[in-house]
């Protein structure tokens, strides 16, 4: 928000400041009038007592008036401000669908017809359709530098704009209290060249196919074997389709990496309690052969 970097959270950063000037104007007028009436009785005598006002109908015309227009006046600019950051009622086809999930985000791209979690790609000064909605609870998907808040609400889709001026990795959040990991439900947002975002979208379309040999053909196993693939290959739990391409695990509660991915395999309520993640009861160099055949080790 304090750095934007769209024109929507330009937009809404231009409103922020406007607000915050006129709040720090109104806030030193009345703070020097304070001032002043201190002053002004200090050098009256004590005795004297102030006159009593009542009845000025000029003055109680003016306190009601000018605080009415200066409400009017922030609504005004609101409402501007989100006519044109918003997209319309009927916006057309999203280009992203984005659904919450407890506690991460499930990322479609219909056109392309793939899924993903947890970080969504978009190319650089294009502004993109999202359809956000939720699988169970109220989430909200919020990246400061990019976008307003935009509440996901189950059976209420509503939609957003995207859009980034400049390459470069924008964190977000879930920014609406969805539960115990509630705050493990980060979001990541890369805007890339075209070229890049093209090169992504066409490593996660193509399927992969399943190793034959080594430690990954093991991992490959055990991932058939041991259920992963129940909740991973249905909207239950996260698609891992070239989960070595992103940038964290777990909705952002740790750096993808192998070793992480290990521990995080042998015991995912360590660094996410409440995750529907269950402890399989891995040991070490089973987690290590499933690390390998999700991170697409050869
Ligand atoms: Cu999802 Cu808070």
């Amino acid at each position: 928000m304090l750095q934007p970097s769209s024109p929507q959270a330009l937009a809404i950063h231009g409103l922020s400041v406007g607000m915050l000037w006129l709040s720090v104007f109104i806030f030193g007028l009345v703070t020097a009038l304070v001032f002043f009436a201190i002053w002004r009785s200090r050098k009256l005598s004590k005795d004297h007592l102030p006159e009593r006002v009542h009845g000025k109908t000029k003055l109680e015309v003016l306190w009601v008036v000018v605080p009415l227009l200066i409400v009017l006046t922030l609504f005004v600019f609101t409402v501007r401000t989100m006519h044109a950051i918003d997209p319309a009622a009927d916006p057309g086809k999203p280009d992203i669908i984005v659904t919450g999930h407890q506690w991460w985000w499930a990322i479609e791209y219909p056109e392309k017809g793939f899924l993903t979690a947890n970080e969504l790609h978009i190319p650089v000064g294009k502004r993109m359709l999202l359809l956000l909605d939720s699988a169970d609870v109220i989430h909200s998907f919020w990246v400061p530098a990019l976008n307003r808040k935009m509440d996901l609400v189950p059976g209420h889709p509503n939609y957003l704009y995207l859009q980034a001026d400049k390459a470069g990795v924008y964190p977000g959040v879930c920014a609406e209290f969805c539960g115990l990991q509630h705050a493990g439900m980060r979001i990541t947002v890369v805007a890339e060249p075209e070229a890049d975002y093209l090169a992504w979208q066409e490593k996660l379309s193509q399927p992969v196919a399943a190793p034959l040999e080594g430690p990954a053909a093991e991992g490959f196993r055990l991932y058939t074997e041991r259920t992963c693939i129940t909740c991973h290959s249905s909207s239950a739990g996260p698609d891992l389709k070239q989960l070595a391409l992103r940038r964290t695990l777990g909705s952002g509660v740790m750096e993808n990496n192998r070793e992480n991915l290990i521990q995080w395999l042998m015991d995912p309520h360590r660094f996410k309690p409440g995750s529907l993640m269950p402890n399989l009861g891995l040991t070490y160099a089973e987690a290590a052969a499933l690390s390998d055949y999700l991170r697409g080790a050869p």
